[in-house]
């Protein structure tokens, strides 16, 4: 049995890809597989957590008993994590939110002839900025980043322009870490100090993220 150190957290996790659709055919996404945020929904049930995961589109199982939201949009993962935010003492954001989606969505498929050469986007409301926002005492707030250079510079903004705890920055450039592969290679940033995670499975990477987690809200228990 596994150590039960979330037990009593709802933890709130988010996973994959957004897919903004552009007609029936079409739509803007990224490379998000989901498998880091299901690792981290699988690894805070393992450690006794109630965990509540939003994931975006993907074919990967549910793990363990969680209770899972299936959505498409950065539109509709706003509006599911905003519903489960409150009652969450643990937030992890994990999912490739797409910036933008298409201004407007036709309803029939655009002929080939017609597409044109442009798209007219609109900017995704940013979750995490939100969620940042509106943290209440003693939630611990978690978010990712997808970085190819400047990782402590990029990580460090982020962390404090989005008021987070805590932020795991992974190394996109290389081919065995960040989107799609099992492996892994993060640095985590906290208020008080970073530290570069060995490379490692995603579940293990997972845990190592949640023994920091554990620190933050032990601290945050005593403040
Ligand atoms: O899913 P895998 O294939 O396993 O790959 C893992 C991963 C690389 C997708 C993942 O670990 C990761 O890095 N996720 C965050 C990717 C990302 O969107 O980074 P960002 O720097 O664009 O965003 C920073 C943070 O803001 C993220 O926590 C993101 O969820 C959040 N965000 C971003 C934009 C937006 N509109 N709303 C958000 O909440």
């Amino acid at each position: 049995l596994s150590r039960q150190d979330l037990s009593g957290q709802t933890v709130l996790v988010t996973a994959g890809p957004t897919r903004e659709p552009i007609d029936p055919a079409r739509f803007l996404s990224n490379r998000s597989s989901g498998k880091m945020g299901f690792a981290l929904a699988r690894a805070a049930w393992r450690r006794g957590a109630k965990v509540i995961l939003v994931a975006g589109p993907g074919s990967l199982p549910t793990p363990g008993n969680i209770e899972r939201i299936n959505v498409q949009t950065a539109l509709e993962m706003h509006e599911a994590v905003m519903q489960y935010a409150e009652k969450s003492t643990i937030i992890i954001k994990a999912a490739a939110v797409a910036d933008y989606r298409a201004k407007e969505v036709a309803s029939q498929k655009i002929k080939k002839e017609a597409i044109g050469t442009s798209l007219e986007l609109e900017k995704n409301p940013d979750i995490l900025l939100e969620l940042g926002r509106k943290k209440r005492d003693g939630q611990v707030l978690v978010g990712f980043a997808a970085e190819s250079s400047r990782l402590i510079e990029e990580g460090t903004r982020k962390l404090q322009a989005k008021n987070l705890d805590l932020i795991a920055v992974n190394n996109i450039s290389s081919e065995s870490t960040g989107f799609e592969v099992d492996t892994n290679q993060v640095l985590l940033i906290s208020r008080e100090k970073s530290e570069n995670l060995p490379f490692a499975s995603k579940e293990k990477t997972a845990d190592l993220i949640l023994d920091q987690v554990v620190q933050l809200v032990a601290k945050e228990t005593i403040s």
